[in-house]
């Protein structure tokens, strides 16, 4: 008999804290379903309190995920803590996750309460979450940075209030694999009911060792959950990498001897719903779902891997899902395949008239590009979410000129609250041209902060994926594109950029 380990992702909360990687309710749907396809045992689908947004996108999820324990996060009060309750309310299995800090730094100078204060509140917190739901979370932020005694007598102090599993966050990314190990490992011996409650790890990758630390608070420290988001997304350098524990539980169960729910095959596809949801791109040497994470170029690799794959391979890539990298559709291919095809990548369409919609854009696409791969599907219903939602600017037509010698110039049409208008300009390239072109009429006064072009596949002949980030008055949206022109995909991107702009979210930080 061996262990399991729970996988409780937080993509949807920690990773969407990451500035620019908001999500709509649709997207975080999306891609909680996603979640449910790989079999996460626990799903943190938002923070309920911090706007109504956040309220209810995890009241969709909660209705809509049957087979995950859907969570909210809380901070430690009788607010925060109704609010996730109310969320959760058509949840198959609800876990609320409250947190409060216990760090002498954050305690002083960020919540400005003493330790008793602070002991005492996680206690009235831990009590009323039990009230509501039978599985409660509590976490001490900052924990790794918090004094040892002082984190014993609070983590006691829940466990009796009824915590059910106890989370133990590097909020700042500061340990390194054997201390950290240690640190729950010197908890768990301390706490004398330690034993009532599943112990959990969740590191931040400022030193890059999330994952690292992770697994060494499962091995030496005996814990039983791993926090962790798809693609390492989080604020700054990100949370601990699901696939990347995921595979190395997996891949070294002889030294691990620990069980999984997880169905890796869903890996690869959730990583790039995450990466076209967010617009962050993936490296290409990212471990596991990086382009180049199986590819071999040299020759004695290539060699040896022909003569027996384990020359050179500890994983399979097919095990992960990269084998859906093929061609899938064409332009002959009908709704039935389609459908189909989106139902294997893990889409559902709500209805009918959506998928239509999307059929038809297929095919629009198949018209102008003979292969269509699974990532083409992906980045075509990602477009799809977000006409679902009605935004305020859309994309129509452009047309560009440029030639040596010439200034570049672009001419293009976009609607507006549905409002069709049409702009020129000339720029530095096609690309400047266009953006400026709806920069005149749009006058947003954003600033952009980053544009990265992305091959969605892998050759000419790949539809381009554009993120652009934005500023403006302290927020930062990312916008995201596809399309086999790079300068209409940049153009899509930039009013998809716009659109997260100018719908204004009341977010409260989790950490603030
Ligand atoms: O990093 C952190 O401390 C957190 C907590 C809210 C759990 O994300
Ligand atoms: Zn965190």
């Amino acid at each position: 008999m061996t262990d399991k380990l729970i996988i409780f992702d937080t993509t949807l909360r920690d990773g969407e804290q990451s500035p620019g990687a908001s999500m709509t309710k649709d997207e975080k749907l999306r891609i909680a379903r996603q979640l449910e396809r790989l079999r996460v045992d626990v799903i943190e689908a938002g923070f309920a309190a911090s706007s109504n947004g956040d309220f209810e996108a995890v009241q969709l999820i909660a209705n809509h995920i049957k087979d995950s324990t859907i969570c909210s996060l809380s901070r430690a009060n009788d607010r925060d803590i109704a609010r996730a309750a109310e969320a959760l309310k058509g949840a198959n299995s609800a876990r609320i996750h409250t947190f409060i800090a216990t760090s002498a730094l954050h305690m002083e100078k960020k919540l400005r309460m003493t330790p008793e204060e602070v002991l005492e509140q996680a206690k009235l917190s831990v009590r009323f979450a039990r009230n509501l739901v039978g599985d409660v979370e509590f976490s001490p932020e900052d924990g790794y940075r918090s004094d040892v005694d002082f984190l014993c007598r609070v983590l006691e102090a829940v466990i009796n209030e009824g915590a059910t599993t106890l989370n133990i966050p590097d909020t700042v990314g500061y340990a390194v694999p054997e201390l950290y190990g240690n640190f729950i490992k010197t908890l768990r011996e301390r706490v004398p009911n330690s034993d009532k409650a599943i112990w959990s790890v969740h590191c931040h990758n400022d030193l890059g060792m999330a994952v690292a630390n992770s697994l060494a608070g499962v091995k030496i420290g005996g814990a039983r959950q791993v926090e962790c988001t798809i693609n390492g997304l989080g604020e700054r350098a990100g949370n601990c990498s699901l696939e990347e524990v995921v595979m190395a539980v997996r891949t070294r169960r002889d030294y691990f001897g620990l069980d999984l729910n997880i169905d890796p095959v869903h890996i690869v596809a959730a990583s790039r719903m995450v990466s076209q949801t967010t617009g962050f791109v993936v490296q290409p040497n990212k471990a596991v779902v990086g382009a180049n994470a199986f590819a071999h170029a040299s020759g004695i690799h290539q060699d040896g891997v022909l003569k027996a794959r384990d020359t050179y391979e500890i994983m399979r890539a097919e095990d992960v899902g990269w084998s859906a990298n093929k061609i899938v559709l064409g332009k002959l291919s009908g709704r039935n395949a389609f459908k189909q095809r989106l139902q294997d990548l893990g889409v559902s369409l709500d209805s009918e008239q959506e998928i239509n919609h999307a059929f038809t854009k297929f095919k629009e696409l198949a018209d102008r590009k003979s292969e269509i791969f699974d990532e083409d599907i992906l980045a075509l219903v990602s477009e799809e979410s977000v006409a679902a939602d009605q935004e305020a600017f859309a994309f129509v037509s452009l047309s560009q000129r440029s030639e040596t010698g010439e200034k570049p110039f672009a001419s293009i049409v976009f609607t507006a609250h549905g409002q069709e208008i049409a702009s020129e300009s000339e720029g530095n390239g096609p690309v400047d041209a266009s953006l400026k072109a709806i920069e005149a009429r749009v006058k947003s006064g954003a600033e952009m902060v980053l544009y990265s072009v992305n091959a969605i596949s892998d050759s000419t002949e790949s539809q381009g994926e554009v993120t652009v980030r934005l500023q403006n008055s302290g927020r930062v949206v990312n916008g995201v594109g596809a399309d086999p022109d790079i300068v209409v995909a940049s153009a899509k991107a930039y009013l998809s950029a716009l659109n997260k702009l100018h719908s204004k979210a009341d977010r409260v930080a989790a950490q603030g």
